[in-house]
């Protein structure tokens, strides 16, 4: 019997049925819609009887080939590729939730999707409450019977908090609730959420996914029948991913495992250079001995993953530090080619009151490093003469 191919192979092979004119690159499908070969056709389309394309908004070419390129990597069933990481935390919860439902959320977030849970969510009647990774027994005492989903990041931005993975989705299932995990951070190639009994996992493919910094993206994935629901949200709602991004994201695809063994080694690299650094109050990578949940992040990912943190003293010697680097960015985005380094208490987690900040250990001395693919020796030097 044939052995089953690799996840990285098929990153690399799944492809769009190739054209008559034997193209070896998929080519970009721009277009808004598909004709029908007859009017019964186009009836039966609608109707969903017969499979095939009707209009961008629902499903195209280059989106449904990424898709099944993530699937591959994820090992889920289906999937759904949105216009933005946002949009797809939105549509996951907005399309499984209804008013009056609650929502068990990790405290550490990303800012943005814990503006959309107090800022939007909370106005159209669904509620939910943060507890913290490190009270894991506050977790089935805030389930009530209107819970309807768990909600985290692991690792988590920008502290790298890790959860196991494992332990919430017994945690889900006992309670019947949907286990929903944003993978952003690690990428199907260091965890795959699903194989620990994620029911959805979420991603902003403007990271990593991409890996360039050139588009925005994002994914649903999960089961045949979740996705099903989902998809009765965004067909109409329309958050959809421009075949164009799904094209330049499938391509990145083919890359991601090579990439990230490259981020993985010189972040591993650099935070262990680090924690010996006099300026640095403390370094915090996944795959360092120090990190509090060490041993559970060795045992779901296979390698820390592109990101760490330091911690200076406070806000000035943070902001002179970024403002001395001359190789690494000062941007907030992450998991480009370009380390980048980000000051969230004034960036991504700026709209957080200074309480909710304390709480996620967002001190203003904290720097989060996106670990990039430039050589690792030239990044120590920059990070070293920006410290001095
Ligand atoms: C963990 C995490 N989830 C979701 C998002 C949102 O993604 P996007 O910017 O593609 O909307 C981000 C963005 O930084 C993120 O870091």
């Amino acid at each position: 019997m044939a052995k089953e191919q690799s996840s990285d192979t098929k990153a690399v092979r799944i492809q769009t049925q190739r054209s008559d004119q034997r193209e070896h690159s998929t080519p970009l499908f721009l277009t808004s819609s598909f004709v029908f070969d007859s009017a019964e056709h186009a009836e039966k389309l609608f109707n969903q009887e017969v499979e095939g394309n009707v209009y961008s908004r629902y499903s195209n070419p280059n989106t449904d080939e990424f898709i099944h390129k993530l699937c591959a990597l994820e090992q889920t069933a289906a999937g759904i590729a949105t216009a933005s990481g946002m949009s797809a935390v939105f549509s996951s919860m907005a399309a499984l939730l209804e008013q009056g439902d609650h929502i068990l959320v990790s405290r550490a977030l990303f800012g943005s999707t814990h503006q959309l849970l107090t800022n939007v969510f909370a106005k159209w009647g669904i509620t939910h409450t943060y507890v913290d990774v490190a009270n894991p027994e506050d977790w089935e005492k805030a389930i009530t019977s209107d819970t309807k989903m768990i909600y985290l990041e692991t690792p988590s931005n920008p502290g790298l908090e890790i959860i196991d993975l494992e332990w919430a989705s017994e945690l889900a299932k006992a309670h019947n609730l949907i286990l929903n995990v944003d993978n952003c951070f690690a990428t199907p190639v260091l965890q795959k959420p699903a194989l620990f009994g994620a029911d959805i996992v979420i991603h902003s493919a403007t990271k990593f996914i991409d890996g360039q910094g050139r588009g925005l993206g994002g994914a649903i994935l999960g089961s045949a029948d979740l996705i099903e629901k989902v998809q009765a949200f965004t067909r109409h709602a329309g958050p959809a991913m421009s075949p164009f991004n799904a094209w330049m994201f499938s391509k990145s695809l083919e890359t991601l495992s090579v990439r990230m063994e490259r981020h993985c080694k010189s972040a591993l690299f650099l935070a262990e250079c680090l924690e010996k650094h006099p300026s640095i109050q403390e370094v915090r990578y996944p795959f360092l001995p120090s990190h509090p949940s060490f041993t559970l992040a060795k045992k779901q990912m296979s390698a820390g993953g592109g990101l760490f943190t330091i911690k200076l003293d406070d806000k000035s010697k943070a902001r002179s530090f970024i403002d001395g680097l001359k190789i690494i960015s000062r941007s907030s985005n992450l998991g480009d080619t370009r380390t980048i380094a980000t000051h969230p208490a004034t960036t991504t987690h700026s709209k957080l009151h200074a309480e909710e900040r304390a709480q996620l250990g967002i001190t203003d001395g904290l720097i989060r490093i996106s670990c990039g693919l430039e050589d690792a020796q030239d990044l120590l030097r920059d990070i070293e003469q920006a410290l001095d």
